[in-house]
């Protein structure tokens, strides 16, 4: 009987939401037909406000005129609920009064600022990391916006480009799943509630690889590499129903992704069969005249509809090139209509057309601009993401009874530089929401600790005429705590530096305090992985704190006191030279491989330096230990269709309670490609009291052993296969094998 009510249950609610698409699907077509030329291709087009620019900006004066007469589609940067009503009040100006969609890159938070992406996935919390897009959802919602051009999953590599800070750091299947939990994050349970906002999964695709790490720079690699290392988390996103894509900047073997057919519509649109829009990164349509694929706007206008690229962000090319291109019969309207009504969709969904002000309440915006539980919860996730390098001698967590510390380096008072790149200039909010790592050790210690505080030197410049105060306060404190490292926009976009090494004589100043013989925990402020090795081997504490956003004083005060213990753990390899880049955990083996640091010759090593990272991807320490046991597989050979079951024990070794994040790691020692030396296949993060064991279970199925063969079919083939669980991809605790049969 439960069966039956089920069922018709069920079929009550599909065709409930089955008839809702048809009713958007509907009245899509219904508002198509009304539409001239010029209106639909007005929907196609997408200004930047004229505040902020995030791109090199063109200025429209007659902006208000255009919107009027339904030319305008959607505008970016547009910030606060006074700003999007009245813009939204114009476009109800317009003959069929066609509300205008809000985007802004809200991509690590709105007002309530979190660490920047790569800092949270560090913490490998996928709860966390929705939670955290979950509020900026919230809070941009609030403020009018509709959409953010987030989550940014391009797996990234090379960290001379600058734009590593923005996303989830080299691993395919950790990007996969951090891409999803991002786009659920902001989209919430259905686009349509008012604090849900459209997601973006940018920028497709590879970006990332983008030579020499030089931003914009051309992308070279088979479509095997494609395939498999750059592509799968913006499947995921699209699987997690991320409701718009943005295409990338760079070529891809020659071609620019914004006139890329293969790309957009053979493989997004076609093969994974997504139903939203592509939104044309910053001007990237005109662009492609400059990568010499089209003459002149005319043609980048019929390259990129063509290729799929439905909106067309502040270059005008469709604007002013496809109604005739229509005329001419170069394009077919068919393809604009299928742009244009994917973007009406969205606005059906959003519930716009019932309300276009329905995200400009102003009470709402005060409400959710300064909700303290936001903070709350950006601090903890702030702590989570802190990645403890080094702690010699147990320098931390620092004693309650300490009694007096130096606070030393250009990081520590400043307030906007711990909100990173990507920060969103909210009109009339001051930055004084943010705690700066001085204001948090102030309300960390309160009087039962001195803090003596010197600048000691600039992030950049040669000027170390502010040592001698630096050194004098360290002499008449117990500890010192450096805080130094990047300014904020030294990473970013078009933030590509040839040598990542710390600015400044910043390291010059650790090296004259690190004389005084005093314990020195060192902060480092970074969006990328930067190369310190005199730091790294000389410091006694290690915390890499990257750019936490608002809460970044309270969290790093959290961990230096043991108040979390902190259990990040790195997404993106740290190399000891710019000369070891690329450099990347899952690696192929090579004929040749230098399986250690003898640099003897014939084998895949440099003659001057370890073929190793400084820190390995996922690598983080504790305050305490874990020791992993009794590594079980349930069988030792399975058939494709099995499941393999994997047991082990954790046990907490040491004298704090602490997560420890296990990685399970798989080579497929022979296959008809040359595989990795070892790939991530999952992970779980576990708290363990201190002493406390627990036994933990993974799953390995067939989709984990799978792979895209030379022909590019994803496949599983039989043989022998390693199966690892590691404390970090080269802290290895525990290996078994197994045989996967015909
Ligand atoms: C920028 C970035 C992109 C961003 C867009 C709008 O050029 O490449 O990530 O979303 O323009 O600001």
């Amino acid at each position: 009987m439960t069966k039956i009510y089920l069922a018709i249950i069920f079929c009550i609610l599909s065709t409930n939401i089955f008839s809702q698409n048809l009713t958007i699907e509907k009245k899509v077509n219904e508002l198509l037909k009304k539409m001239t030329l010029e209106e639909k291709i007005g929907q196609l087009n997408q200004y930047n406000d004229d505040n902020t620019a995030t791109g090199p900006p063109t200025i429209d004066n007659n902006k208000a005129d255009q919107i009027k007469k339904g030319q305008v589609g959607s505008l970016l940067n547009c910030l606060g609920v006074e700003r999007t009503r009245s813009w939204q009040e114009l476009a109800m100006q317009s003959r069929l009064k066609i509300p205008l969609l809000f985007g802004q890159d809200v991509i690590h938070g709105y007002k309530t600022t979190f660490p920047i992406p790569l800092a949270e996935s560090c913490s490998w919390d996928l709860e966390a990391m929705e939670q955290s897009a979950r509020i900026a959802a919230i809070e941009a919602s609030a403020s009018g916006i509709h959409w953010t051009f987030a989550p940014m999953v391009d797996i990234a590599r090379d960290p001379r480009w600058g734009r590593v800070m923005e996303g989830a750091g080299e691993d395919t299947y950790l990007g996969a799943l951090i891409a999803k939990v991002r786009v659920k994050g902001f989209q919430g349970n259905k686009l349509g509630e008012t604090n849900s906002i459209m997601a973006c999964a940018k920028h497709f695709a590879a970006y990332g690889a983008a030579m020499g790490g030089r931003d914009y720079n051309s992308v070279d690699m088979s479509d095997r590499m494609l395939y498999e290392t750059y592509l799968p988390p913006f499947k995921a996103a699209v699987d997690a129903g991320v409701a718009t894509l943005m295409n990338s900047f760079n070529d891809i073997n020659g071609i620019p992704a914004t006139g890329n057919k293969k790309l957009q519509r053979e493989i997004l649109k076609g093969k994974w069969n997504f139903k939203g829009f592509v939104v044309s990164d910053w001007g990237s349509i005109g662009e492609m005249i400059n990568h010499g694929t089209v003459k002149n706007e005319y043609e980048a206008a019929l390259s990129a509809i063509t290729a799929g690229s439905d909106m067309d962000m502040e270059s005008r090319c469709y604007k002013n090139n496809l109604a005739q291109l229509v005329k001419e019969k170069k394009v077919d309207i068919q393809l604009v209509d299928d742009a244009v009504k994917r973007i009406l969709t969205k606005k059906f969904e959003l519930g716009l057309f019932d309300d276009p002000f329905k995200y400009c309440s102003k009470d709402r915006e005060i409400k959710e601009l300064n909700n303290p539980e936001h903070a709350k919860i950006a601090r903890n996730i702030s702590s989570k993401s802190i990645v403890l390098l080094k702690n010699e001698n147990n320098t931390l967590p620092l004693s309650k009874n300490t009694k007096s510390i130096a606070f030393i380096g250009p990081l520590v008072k400043p307030l906007l530089q711990n909100k990173g790149f990507w920060d969103v200039e909210l009109p009339g909010v001051d930055s004084n929401f943010i705690v700066s790592q001085w204001e948090g050790l102030q309300n960390k210690v309160g009087n039962s600790c001195k803090i003596l505080y010197a600048k000691g030197c600039e992030i950049e410049g040669t000027d170390k005429s502010g040592f001698d105060e630096a050194i004098k306060i360290a002499n008449e404190s117990e500890i010192i705590i450096l805080s130094i490292g990047e300014r904020r926009d030294l990473s970013g976009e078009a933030k590509s530096r040839s040598n990542i090494v710390i600015p400044g004589v910043q390291v010059e100043l650790f090296v004259a305090l690190k004389k005084l013989g005093k314990p020195i925990v060192v902060l480092i402020n970074a969006g990328r992985p930067l190369i310190f090795n005199e730091i790294a081997d000389n410091a006694d504490a290690i915390l890499y704190t990257w750019w936490l956003g608002s809460e970044a004083g309270n969290a790093i005060a959290d961990v230096l006191f043991g108040d979390y213990n902190p259990s990040a753990k790195l997404t993106i390899t740290f190399p000891r030279s710019v000369g070891q880049i690329p450099i990347y955990y899952n690696h192929l083996n090579t004929g040749r491989p230098a399986n250690s640091d003898d640099n003897h010759i014939y084998n895949s090593s440099y003659l001057d330096l370890s073929i190793y990272p400084k820190y390995e991807f996922g690598f983080g320490k504790s305050y305490t230990t874990f020791d992993y046991s009794q590594l079980k597989l349930s069988k030792h050979k399975i058939k494709k269709q099995e499941e393999l079951e994997v047991s082990m024990w954790i046990k907490n070794t040491g004298n704090y309670d602490g997560e420890e994040i296990v990685q399970l790691y798989i080579r497929d020692k022979v296959a008809s490609v040359s595989r990795p030396v070892l790939e991530l296949k999952d992970f779980q993060k576990v708290f363990l009291k201190k002493g406390e064991s627990k036994l933990l279970k993974f799953k390995i199925d067939k989709e984990k052993l799978s792979f895209f063969n030379s022909d590019l079919k994803w496949v599983t083939e039989p043989g022998e296969f390693e199966i690892m669980m590691g404390a970090s991809s080269k802290d290895i605790r525990l290996k078994d094998n197994f045989e996967l049969m015909d």
